[in-house]
């Protein structure tokens, strides 16, 4: 039985928890910056899977979610999230022909629609119309636009696809997204406009765009006040970025500032060395992805977790992650490491917030240091 209304350290660990406190901030500063700029968020569930989350983000105003992959899409919308004219936008292109009839069927069952996706070529535009046309209905589609990925290319190449969309009666054409990546602004804003300026020559040949989409959360300021960005989607906001985690590594872009609330509770099980302490987290409860990164803080270049004890960050050496361990180094006679006894708990603050959450099946909300309640983390394992 979880200990809910005691203590987080009574939690069993390894654990997935989630400060309510600094993630209600971190949602409450995106929505009221987007409201007073005037565009839309479509956050990127990929990074979070928990209907529970998704709810209250749907709650403090996002129009409807992005995905990255139709499983999550499918999971979150038999969630019964997607009242009203909420929708789903699945971001990443699909070249299955089964999963091409798959989500045509769940717009048939749910509702035209329901569940948008990026698509990137002719063929894939085709497929999908005649997919549509079996059940007659349309499905509804938005083109990515390559800054570098998936997508066609900016200007004619795009204009081009969004003509044919426009020609195959099994589709409908929502516009574009043009995802510029966690960039400083002098790279996002030669991007943005490669975007907008795309989505104004769809205009000019005469076709309707309404979604015009993209930013991440290190460029959520910079993208989201672009004239002609109609919606944002960002996703690891939610979690934090900066010096303290836990977004893509320990730095941010644009210096966009959001509080950490996922930390990884762990459990002492070595302590019989002075300069050490052996946990029970690895790598398998933890993604130690992006903290190489040069352009990140350098001084925490060997630092795949960032650790706190009794909610402070401590000074340590270094950390390293095999399957099941996590063996924390630190010099010789560190304070911290001498309070530190076999059987204590400490949190770990993972570098990439996505891939971590990804290998668990919940996340503990804790507020006030006490355990609030148990969210699934719902489109768990769906990165079909
Ligand atoms: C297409 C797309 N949109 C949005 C995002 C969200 O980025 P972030 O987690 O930095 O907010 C991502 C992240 O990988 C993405 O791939």
């Amino acid at each position: 039985m979880d200990p809910i209304g005691k203590s987080f350290e009574e939690i069993e660990t390894p654990a997935l928890l989630l400060d309510l406190d600094n993630f209600q901030w971190n949602i409450d500063k995106m929505f009221k910056w987007a409201k007073e700029k005037g565009v839309n968020v479509r956050p990127h569930a990929k990074t979070f899977k928990a209907a529970a989350i998704c709810n209250k983000l749907l709650e403090a105003g996002a129009i409807g979610l992005m995905t990255q992959k139709l499983g999550e899409a499918e999971a979150l919308l038999h969630a019964g999230l997607l009242y009203g004219d909420k929708n789903i936008l699945i971001s990443q292109e699909i070249s299955d022909p089964a999963k091409t009839e798959k989500l045509v069927g769940m717009n048939v069952a749910m509702g035209e629609g329901k569940v948008m996706n990026a698509i990137e070529n002719a063929e894939e535009a085709e497929r999908l119309s005649r997919a549509a046309l079996k059940w007659g209905i349309k499905q509804h589609v938005v083109i990515e636009m390559s800054q570098g990925r998936c997508g066609t290319p900016p200007g004619r190449p795009t204009v081009d696809l969004a003509k044919k969309v426009v020609s195959l009666k099994g589709l409908k054409f929502r516009g574009i997204y043009g995802y510029e990546g966690p960039v400083d602004k002098g790279v996002a804003l030669p991007r943005n406009k490669l975007t907008v300026d795309t989505a104004n020559m769809i205009r000019e040949a005469g076709m309707e765009v309404e979604i015009v989409s993209a930013a991440s959360t290190g460029t959520f300021e910079v993208t989201g006040k672009y004239s002609g960005i109609t919606e944002i989607e960002p996703g690891s906001f939610v979690f934090g970025v900066g010096p303290e985690g836990t977004g893509y590594g320990w730095g941010t872009y644009n210096e966009v500032y959001f509080k950490p609330s996922l930390t990884v509770l762990t459990q002492i099980i070595g302590a019989n060395y002075t300069d050490r302490v052996v946990t029970d987290a690895g790598l398998k409860v933890m993604s130690a992805g992006w903290y190489i990164a040069s352009h990140y803080d350098k001084d925490n270049a060997n630092k795949p977790v960032l650790i706190k004890v009794n909610g402070e960050l401590v000074d340590f050496e270094s950390v390293s992650l095999s399957e099941e361990h996590g063996t924390v180094q630190f010099k010789e006679g560190n304070e911290t490491r001498k309070k530190l006894k076999w059987g204590d708990k400490i949190e770990f603050v993972p570098s990439h917030c996505c891939t971590t959450l990804a290998q668990h099946e919940k996340i503990y909300v804790v507020k006030g240091g006490k355990l609030a309640a148990v969210w699934p983390i719902t489109a768990k394992f769906k990165y079909y």
